[in-house]
C-alpha cells in the first residue's frame, strides 16, 4: 500500500468525554461493521470495562475511507487505555501512530486526564486535531472550551471539529480532518523488518495475539521473526488486520498495523514496546525507550475459606495469561494462612483484578492493605525492596528508607480548592504549582505514593463533590522518616494489618486504626484489647468490652422467623470472617480500618 494512503491515529480524552462513542461512529459511518453487527462500544470488549466505563486493554481497528479527494484511505485507530495506571502502555501505543484526535466534552472542558494524555501525544510528536464533542447538549460551551484548549494546552483550537458523537453530527468532518490534517506514516519497505510490539492479549482459540506497527520492511505469513528484548524467535502462523474482527492478510508493510500469532504461550513473553525483526538479516538497533512494566502497588490476596487456595492460584494464573503487568508470589501470613502477594500498576489495576477474581471466579477474598515498594538502605550498603510491611527487617540494620513520590495534577472548581489543598497537605503533600484554567484551579502537588494508595481518590471526589479530576506520574524515590506500625488484637499481632507510616503521623494513624477496629470487630464473650505499636512501644489502645449475656437473650428471643433470619445472616457473615487466635475479624475490617477521614 502507498504510504500516502495510510493514516494512523489514536483518540485522547478524559473518561466519559466520548472516546468510545466516537470510535463506534467512525466504524459505523465507514461501513466497517455491518449495521446489524454494531454493538454499542465495539472496542470495549470486557464486561468490567463496560460496566465501569473505562477502557483497559488497548485495541485497534482498520477502517477504509473513500475521501473527498477521490482516493481510498486506510485509517488505523489504536485505542489506548484511559487510566493513569496504564501510562506506560499509553505512551507506547502513541508512538505507534502519527496523530491524535483530542476529544473534549464541550460541556465539561479540559480535565486532568485530558492533559496527561495530550502530553503523551505531544511527546510522541503527534499532529493533534481538537474535537469538541457533545455539542448537542444545552450546556455545551464550545467557544469557552476552545479558549481553554489554547490557554491550558497551548494548542490552536480555532479549527476544532464540532461534533456530537451520539447523534452523528460532524463525523464526516472528523474523517476528512484525519486524512487532510494528520500526516502519513514514513518507512522504508526495502530495509530490514522493524516493528513495534504495541499490545498483546490471550485468546482462548489462538493463544497469544500480538499487535504490531511496522516501521520498516515487510512481514509475511510464514516468516521467522525475533523479539529483540527476549531474543525469542517465533514463526508467523497467522497474520491479520482488525476490522475489528480478524481478517487474514498476506503481508504488512511500513506504516501498517496488524496482528500475528505464533504459538506464544504467555503474554509475559511479549513485552509492550519491544522491537520485532526478522530472525535472519534483522535490523541492528531496537526502537528507543523500551521499559518493562513495573508493578508499583502491592497487596496480599487470601481466600476467606482456606480450601479455596487452589482455586485462587488457578484463577490468578488464568488472569496472568492476559495481563503480564500483574505479578504474584505465594505468601503465608500467620493470621491469614496461604495466599498471594500481588503487584499492580496502580490502584485501579488492583481493583479491577480483585473484582475479576471475585466475580469471574466466584472467590471470596481478603485483601490486605495496599503498600508501595519502599527502598531499604541497609547499614551494610545493600538496598532492598520492601513489598510487604510484614517483611520489615530489624530496624537497627537499616540506615534509611526511601519512598516513591508522585507528581499529581488536580483540576478543581475554585469553590472546592481549599478542601483539596487541605487534603493534599494532610497527606504530606508539597505544593508545587497553582494556576487557573478558566474558573478552575490547577494544582500540582508532590505527594508520597503511599499516602495516595488507600483512599485518596475517593476522598478527593468526596471533598470536591465529584468535580475534581486527578492524574499522576511517579517522580522519584526520596528519604523520609518511615516506621512500621503493627496492630495487635487480643495481644496477637495481625500481620495483615501492619503498615508503613510516617513517624510524625504514626500516633494519629494508630489511634484512628484502633478506634475503627473497635467498631468493626464484633463483641465477643470476653474483653479484647486492640493496640497499635511501633517496635515494642504501644502508641494507641482501645478495649472492646465483652458481650453482655442478657442483651443477646433479648435479641434472639421471641418470633421464630426473625430468629431464623438472624441466624442466616450470621452464617453469611461468618463466611467473611477470619479467626485470629480466639477473635473473629470481619473481612471489611482489613480495608475499612485503613481508610482515613
Ligand atoms: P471511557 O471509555 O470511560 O474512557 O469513556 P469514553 O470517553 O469512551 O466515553 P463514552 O463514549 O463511553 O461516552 C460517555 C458518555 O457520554 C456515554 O453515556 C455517551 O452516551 C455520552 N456521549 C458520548 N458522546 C455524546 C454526545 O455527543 N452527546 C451526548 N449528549 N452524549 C454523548
Amino acid at each position: 500500500i502507498d504510504l500516502e494512503l495510510i493514516r494512523n491515529f489514536s483518540i485522547v480524552a478524559h473518561i466519559d468525554h466520548g472516546k468510545s462513542t466516537l470510535a463506534d461512529r467512525l466504524i459505523q459511518m465507514t461501513g466497517t461493521v455491518a449495521e446489524r453487527d454494531m454493538k454499542a462500544q465495539m472496542l470495549d470488549s470486557m464486561d468490567i470495562e463496560r460496566e465501569r466505563g473505562i477502557t483497559i486493554k488497548a485495541n485497534s481497528v482498520r477502517i477504509e475511507y473513500p475521501a473527498k479527494d477521490g482516493k481510498r484511505y486506510i485509517l488505523n485507530l489504536i485505542d489506548t487505555p484511559g487510566h493513569v495506571d496504564f501510562a506506560y502502555e499509553v505512551s507506547r501505543s502513541m508512538r505507534a501512530v502519527e496523530g491524535s484526535l483530542l476529544v473534549v466534552d464541550a460541556s465539561q472542558g479540559v480535565e486532568a486526564q485530558t492533559l496527561a494524555n495530550v502530553y503523551h501525544a505531544l511527546d510522541a510528536g503527534h499532529e493533534i486535531v481538537p474535537v469538541l464533542n457533545k455539542i448537542d447538549l444545552p450546556a455545551a460551551e464550545p467557544e469557552r472550551v476552545k479558549q481553554q484548549i489554547e490557554d491550558v494546552i497551548g494548542l490552536d483550537a480555532s479549527d476544532a471539529v464540532m461534533i456530537s458523537a451520539k447523534s452523528g453530527i460532524g463525523i464526516p468532518e472528523v474523517l476528512e480532518a484525519i486524512v487532510t490534517r494528520l500526516p502519513a506514516p514514513k518507512g522504508d519497505r526495502n530495509a530490514p523488518l522493524k516493528a513495534m510490539l504495541v499490545d498483546s492479549w490471550y485468546d482462548s482459540y489462538l493463544g497469544v495475539v500480538v499487535m504490531i506497527r511496522v516501521i520498516d520492511g515487510v512481514v509475511r505469513k510464514g516468516d521467522r521473526i525475533k523479539m529483540m528484548q527476549t531474543n525469542a524467535v517465533y514463526g508467523v502462523d497467522k497474520l491479520a488486520v482488525l476490522k475489528p474482527q480478524m481478517v487474514d492478510i498476506a503481508e504488512l508493510g511500513p506504516g501498517e498495523i496488524g496482528i500475528w500469532t505464533g504459538s506464544i504461550k504467555q503474554v509475559r513473553d511479549t513485552r509492550v514496546g519491544d522491537t520485532i525483526t526478522s530472525e535472519k538479516k534483522g535490523c541492528e538497533t531496537p526502537l528507543p525507550g523500551f521499559k518493562p512494566a513495573q508493578p508499583v502497588v502491592f497487596c496480599g490476596l487470601f481466600p476467606v475459606d482456606a480450601n479455596d487456595f487452589d482455586d485462587l492460584r488457578d484463577a490468578i494464573e488464568k488472569l496472568q495469561l492476559n495481563d503480564a503487568s500483574f505479578s504474584s508470589e505465594m505468601e503465608t501470613s500467620a493470621a491469614l494462612g496461604f495466599g498471594f502477594r500481588c503487584g499492580f500498576l496502580g490502584l485501579l489495576h488492583l481493583e479491577v483484578i480483585r473484582d475479576r477474581l471475585e466475580r469471574e471466579y466466584d472467590l471470596d477474598l481478603i485483601t490486605t492493605a495496599p503498600s508501595v515498594v519502599f527502598h531499604l538502605h541497609m547499614k551494610d550498603g545493600e538496598v532492598r525492596d520492601l513489598h510487604n510491611p510484614a517483611d520489615m527487617p530489624d530496624l537497627t540494620l537499616i540506615d534509611h528508607i526511601d519512598e516513591p513520590r508522585i507528581k499529581a495534577t488536580i483540576l478543581v472548581p475554585d469553590e472546592y480548592l481549599g478542601d483539596v489543598l487541605k487534603l493534599c497537605q494532610d497527606r504530606r503533600g508539597i505544593q508545587m504549582d497553582l494556576s487557573y484554567a478558566g474558573p478552575r484551579a490547577m494544582v500540582v502537588y508532590d505527594l508520597p505514593l503511599a499516602e495516595v494508595v488507600f483512599d485518596f481518590y475517593d476522598r478527593l471526589k468526596s471533598v470536591s463533590k465529584g468535580y475534581a479530576s486527578f492524574d499522576y506520574v511517579i517522580s522519584e524515590y526520596r528519604e523520609d522518616h518511615l516506621v512500621k506500625m503493627s496492630i495487635l488484637v487480643n495481644d496477637e499481632p495481625v500481620d495483615a494489618l501492619s503498615m508503613m507510616v510516617h513517624r510524625d503521623r504514626a500516633d494519629m494513624r494508630g489511634r484512628a486504626m484502633v478506634e475503627k477496629l473497635k467498631d468493626l470487630i464484633p463483641r465477643h464473650m470476653f474483653k479484647i484489647p486492640i493496640q497499635a505499636a511501633i517496635g515494642g512501644r504501644v502508641i494507641a489502645r482501645e478495649t472492646l468490652s465483652a458481650m453482655r449475656k442478657d442483651v443477646t437473650a433479648k435479641c434472639y428471643g421471641g418470633d421464630a422467623s426473625r430468629k431464623k433470619k438472624l441466624l442466616e445472616k450470621q452464617k453469611a457473615g461468618k463466611k467473611r470472617m477470619r479467626q485470629f487466635g480466639k477473635v473473629e475479624i470481619p473481612q471489611e475490617a482489613f480495608i475499612s480500618a485503613l481508610k482515613m477521614d
